[in-house]
């Protein structure tokens, strides 16, 4: 892999505790995940749990980091922004760190078919997972961008239970609440959800998926009707 790195060999792919920017950005999940409240609830707080212990044993096992192609989609156009604003805020950590790897990141759509409107303001990156790049079966750890005033469909996740935290930028779930930085929302496997964004400036999140490893490795994610399924 092009870690951008020159000190790293081009025969062996290089492991996670070779890149230390790939470690940080890591640890500012683990951050996250350990140090943030689970706000009263149980059901958040074993989510929370099950995240920081399958990102612990991933540090532990060391794994390869797996060659991906970076890429790039229309709106990652407002990425700079959207890292600008986070660093200012109560995510910086977070941002800085991401900042770092910026030019490594593959942006997907994920959907077979996307509407037209929708694939100019929305793409993910996944930073760990079962494709990689920080190789892992049983945890996905990324980011999804949304321009400003974005509506990503209502759908839902099947076996996988899905959270998110606002690192930069405003966005509402299911109309109940408008949430800022350092916010989290769970997604329990099969709660249909929606988001909407802000006005102004783009909306960036971090999400962890957790489900078994055979629904991540092929999450089979599917737009029909104007809905997204997975
Ligand atoms: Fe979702």
């Amino acid at each position: 892999m092009d870690t951008g790195h020159p000190d790293i060999g081009v025969s062996a792919p290089p492991r996670l505790m070779d890149v230390p920017d790939w470690v940080y950005l890591l640890r500012e999940f683990d951050v996250l995940y350990r140090h943030g409240s689970a706000g009263g609830s149980p059901v958040i707080r074993s989510h929370r749990k099950r995240v920081r212990d399958r990102l612990s044993a991933t540090f532990a096992r060391n794994p390869e980091i797996l060659d991906r192609f970076p890429e790039r989609k229309p709106v990652t156009a407002h990425f700079a922004r959207a890292l600008d604003v986070g660093e200012r805020g109560a995510m910086q950590g977070m941002a800085r760190a991401l900042r770092e790897i910026r030019d490594w990141l593959t942006w997907e759509y994920g959907y077979e078919k996307m509407p037209r409107s929708l694939a100019k303001k929305y793409a993910y990156c996944e930073v760990l997972g079962p494709n990689g790049p920080v190789q892992c079966d049983d945890l996905i750890l990324g980011f999804v961008l949304f321009a400003p005033d974005t509506t990503y469909p209502q759908h839902h996740h099947k076996e996988i239970e899905e959270s998110y935290i606002s690192i930069s930028g405003a966005w509402s779930e299911n109309n109940a609440a408008v949430y800022a930085p350092g916010s989290l929302i769970l997604n329990r496997a099969g709660d249909e959800h929606r988001i909407t964004t802000g006005d102004r400036d783009p909306c960036l999140l971090a999400y962890a998926w957790v489900g078994p490893a055979e629904r991540l490795s092929a999450p089979g994610m599917k737009l029909s009707g104007g809905k997204a399924r997975v």
